[in-house]
């Protein structure tokens, strides 16, 4: 028999460690002949800690389980959820990046290879470097770190730069409040991601790669190391990429907790040992990236992606999705929902059954009233916008983002304006200080929406003419984008502005 118990830092924290060890000394109490494997998170965090029991015929799923719930566990008379595929939250996926997250050790390369892992790269191997990056240019992969920017595209611009030395950035440096797709597949199926950096590597002409990883993050950190180190002892790594000829090898960098540090040319800098502050663009980190030289700066979700890509092919990716929202996008539900976790669906799905009928609508049972899609910098969209598919260009036009895909829920009791009063708090405590819109703008921004709370109507239009200001003029997104929660609170959420007004008055 094998019992799988997750080593996720979600499922940890919600005491699967505990639950591991109730089951070692319970079946060694018993004097039972079990294997226990500590999984990747199958993301449906509700019920974590989730144990899976394989007792030969199909994994059963029980949770949360808790150590008291052992002795049940072993005598089979514990109520379970059936098998896991079948739970209605995972059932309802398409899981192509996440597909071997929780199902395999994510430690062991053999088990990985048996689910698939490393026939990317095999294929990948016998290909030229353009027609590597031609085949991510017709898998319509858009980054998925927030900008959605053609990942073929920044590929091809690497590929064309002449220079002695080129490299592989993969940012891990995950900052969005309500996100956690990054860490979870670090930490569940840590060989994609490597794979995807190779690929990447073999594509561009790279033969180095750095992993910039948040320290907030020391499980994936753990992880990821010991899954390079098992990687260049196989052969995936090194002088002679399986026995290819080729190089590639990586290490993984620990950043120091700035948010800032996410943006790609602060991260660049940061890596390079120096304080952690955005460079101006041009010249692209495609062309002058880590230490000037051509860089491949791409997202943790957009690299684990690539090995399924060359697994099934581009066509196979491309054929799920929507306009130019090609493939899978892989939410990460959290707040105030009954059912928070990771959802990889084909982009199209619409917001409104996402959150209703996915996540079932707000924990506290009260009626949704804003869903921030997107990170701290997303938009809050109402009710009223729940009909919007979930695509890069719908999401636009709605007056929203998706982001890195993280949505974060609140139910009717929430307060609009201290939603945007913290937008502007964010902003100015994570801002590097380079540019005036966004280091003085949030501060003046918090003060406006201070003036509006204590009753000042003559302050909305001065939130209004800030905002404007610190979306044209801040040169990265952490100032650029500050306006739209703050906006979207104001635009769809005019009430609770007034309120404090007539309070006040
Ligand atoms: P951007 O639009 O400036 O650039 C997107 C990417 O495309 C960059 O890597 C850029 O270097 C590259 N690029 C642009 N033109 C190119 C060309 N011709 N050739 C090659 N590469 C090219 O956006 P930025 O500032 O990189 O990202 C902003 C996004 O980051 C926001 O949408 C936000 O959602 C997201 N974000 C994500 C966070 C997270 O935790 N994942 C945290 C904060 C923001
Ligand atoms: Fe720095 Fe803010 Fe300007 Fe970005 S917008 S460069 S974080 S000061």
């Amino acid at each position: 028999m094998k019992i799988y118990v997750p080593l996720d830092s979600a499922a940890k924290a919600l005491g699967a460690d505990e639950v591991a060890e109730a089951i070692v000394a319970e079946v060694a109490r018993r004097g039972l002949a079990v294997e226990l494997v500590r999984n990747g998170s199958r993301g449906m965090v509700w019920l974590e800690p989730l144990v899976e029991i394989d007792s030969g015929s199909g994994r059963l799923a029980y949770g949360p389980v808790t150590p008291q719930d052992v002795p049940a566990l072993l005598d089979g008379t514990l109520a379970g959820l059936g098998p896991v595929e079948a739970i209605p939250f995972f059932a309802r996926q398409t899981r192509l990046t996440f597909a071997r997250c929780g199902v395999i050790d994510p430690l062991n390369l053999r088990d990985y290879e048996a689910h698939g892992g490393l026939a990317g790269l095999r294929r990948a191997l016998e290909m030229t470097p353009a027609q590597i990056v031609q085949e991510v240019t017709d898998s319509g992969l858009r980054g998925r770190g927030g900008a959605g920017f053609p990942t073929g595209i920044k590929w091809n611009t690497v590929l064309g730069a002449k220079a002695p030395q080129k490299y592989i950035v993969c940012n891990a440096d995950e900052g969005d409040s309500g996100t956690f797709a990054d860490r979870m597949i670090m930490e569940g199926d840590p060989f994609t991601v490597i794979e995807g950096m190779v690929i990447a590597g073999l594509g561009v002409g790279a033969t180095r790669g750095f992993v910039f990883l948040r320290s907030e993050y020391p499980d994936a950190i753990k992880v990821m190391n010991a899954a390079v180190q098992i990687a260049r002892g196989a052969g995936l790594l090194g002088a002679d990429v399986l026995g290819s000829g080729r190089a590639f090898d990586l290490e993984v960098r620990v950043g120091a907790g700035a948010y800032v540090c996410g943006e790609e040319t602060s991260l660049l800098n940061a890596l390079e040992g120096k304080r952690g502050v955005v460079r101006a663009k041009p010249p692209l980190p495609a062309l002058e990236g880590f230490m000037g030289r051509p860089t491949v700066v791409n997202n943790v979700i957009s690299l684990a992606t690539v090995p399924v890509i060359f697994e099934k092919g581009a066509t196979h990716y491309a054929n799920f999705g929507l306009g130019r929202s090609r493939g899978t996008v892989t939410l990460q539900i959290a707040g105030n929902v009954a059912r928070g976790g990771l959802f990889e669906t084909a982009f199209g799905m619409r917001l409104g059954e996402l959150v209703n009928e996915v996540a079932g609508g707000t924990a506290t049972g009260r009626p949704v009233k804003a869903v921030q899609v997107g990170g701290p910098l997303g938009a809050y969209m109402p009710v009223s916008k729940f009909d919007t598919p979930l695509g890069y260009e719908d999401f636009d036009a709605a007056g929203g983002l998706i982001g890195h895909a993280g949505l974060v829920v609140f139910d009717d009791t929430t307060d609009m304006l201290g939603m945007a009063r913290f937008a502007m708090e964010f902003c100015a405590v994570e801002s590097c200080g380079k540019c005036t819109p966004c280091r003085v703008g949030a501060v003046r921004g918090m003060e406006t929406i201070d003036r509006i709370a204590r009753g000042d109507a003559a302050a909305v239009p001065i939130l209004t003419d800030l905002c404007e200001t610190m979306k044209l003029g801040s040169l990265c997104a952490l100032g650029g984008f500050t306006p739209f929660p703050v906006m979207s609170a104001l635009t769809h959420f005019p009430d609770d502005f007034a309120t404090r007004k007539e309070a006040a008055e």
